[in-house]
């Protein structure tokens, strides 16, 4: 019996190789799908993946765009620094230093170019702006910037920049620049660093820009990014005067004394401006010129020393043409005393220039100006 059984279940060697392939077998299945696995888990397949069988919206947007390039030209074009102000007094901040160290550099190659200006220009709007504030230049394209006729004049709008080093996500806004320019053309930019100290060479550059290129202009409103500017108004003023006279009109300031409080923005040491009273200038959110008065300034500018406040600068140019500014009440560049809330029209039919609006409100101002039913659309003299 015991014998028998054991018989039975003796495996035969038919057995045994069945077995043996069979483990095989299973043990290679388990290795190709470990395999699989792993491999299916490198982040190469996962792109390779996405780019065949994902659709676009899928995609995997983590992907780098194309990497910046290298910023191409040199920062101050072979103009070296001058070593004589090695000797800069120890209390110099910083930006004194370099404005000292590079002041004697005042002539940088141009990036980009505007349209050229037409020849029946009235007025021309230049405003300066730094790369990064699009959302400025957007505002003022779309509302008082308009290009276009006021009052059967033509008016038009450039834009003042130097050189950003600025990224957005990695992204140089040097070209966000160059599309504006090809879809506005309305960017003037030179290659100097685009900072608080070189708005003078932004002033002298442009003056230069305007006397060699653009001669047909009638009268000039320079001005900051963030002014509200009353174009009908500006035209209105400017109607019955020559271009060839002198005009210099705006928030002229009368013996402002140079800030001496080294925190200030305004900073400026003595021994840079040992007279303690600036000459008579004007409020650097805008004023208005005259065709003669801006070519007189790119000669005057030409041989005075670069101060490193811009609005300053020009009117120690002004004072050395003997030209009489003139104070007018409707720019109110340092901003309404009565804020913006509520927004009242009647108060701005009234004006030439306010300063400090954000885009917002300037559209709101915008539309409120432009409002047909308004009670305030009548006509001002001013
Ligand atoms: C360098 O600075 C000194 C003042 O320390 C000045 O006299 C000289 O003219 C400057 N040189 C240039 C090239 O501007
Ligand atoms: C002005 O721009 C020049 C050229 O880019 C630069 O070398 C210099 O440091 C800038 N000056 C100031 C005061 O920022
Ligand atoms: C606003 O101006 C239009 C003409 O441009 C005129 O017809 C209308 O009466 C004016 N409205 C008021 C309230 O003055």
């Amino acid at each position: 019996m015991k014998v028998e059984a054991m018989k039975i279940f003796k495996p035969s060697i038919n057995f045994y190789m069945w077995c043996s392939i069979l483990m095989f077998f299973m043990f290679s299945c388990l290795f190709l799908i470990k395999m699989d696995i792993n491999h299916s888990s490198s982040p190469n397949s996962m792109s390779r993946l996405a780019h065949s069988r994902r659709a676009f919206w899928d995609m995997d947007l983590t992907v780098q765009p194309t990497p910046p390039p290298p910023q191409l030209l040199s920062a101050s074009h072979g103009c070296l620094l001058n070593n004589s102000y090695v000797n800069i007094p120890k209390h110099f901040p910083e930006a004194h230093r370099t404005f000292l160290r590079y002041k004697h550099c005042r002539s940088f190659p141009r990036l980009l170019t505007p349209r050229p200006c037409d020849d029946n220009l009235f007025l021309l709007m230049v405003i300066k702006s730094t790369a990064a504030q699009v959302d400025r230049r957007a505002a003022l394209r779309t509302t008082w910037g308009q290009e276009g006729v006021i009052r059967g004049k033509k008016v038009r709008l450039v834009f003042l920049l130097g050189r950003s080093q600025d990224l957005v996500k990695g992204y140089p806004l040097q070209r966000l620049l160059e599309y504006e320019n090809r879809q506005f053309g309305d960017i003037l930019q030179w290659d100097f660093v685009d900072s608080f100290f070189n708005l003078t060479l932004k002033e002298v550059h442009f003056l230069s820009w305007f006397s060699q290129e653009c001669q047909t202009a009638q009268f000039v409103l320079k001005g900051d990014d963030d002014v509200f500017i009353h174009t009908g108004n500006i035209v209105e003023f400017l109607e019955d005067r020559s271009p060839s006279d002198h005009l210099f009109a705006g928030d002229i300031i009368y013996r402002a004394k140079p800030q001496r409080e080294p925190k200030n923005k305004y900073f400026i040491p003595e021994e840079m401006y040992p007279q303690n009273q600036y000459p008579p200038y004007a409020g650097g959110g805008g004023y208005l010129m005259s065709h003669q008065t801006v070519v007189g300034l790119d000669r005057a500018a030409r041989d005075m020393d670069l101060f490193p406040i811009d609005d300053v600068f020009v009117g120690m140019c002004l004072k050395k043409m003997k030209v009489k500014v003139m104070f007018h009440n409707g720019f109110r560049t340092f901003g309404l005393r009565q804020r913006l809330i509520p927004f009242n029209p009647c108060f701005y039919r009234n004006l030439m220039l306010v300063h400090k609006l954000s885009p917002t409100e300037m559209w709101t101002m915008w539309s409120l100006i432009n409002d047909q039913n308004s009670i305030c659309n009548r006509s001002v003299r001013l």
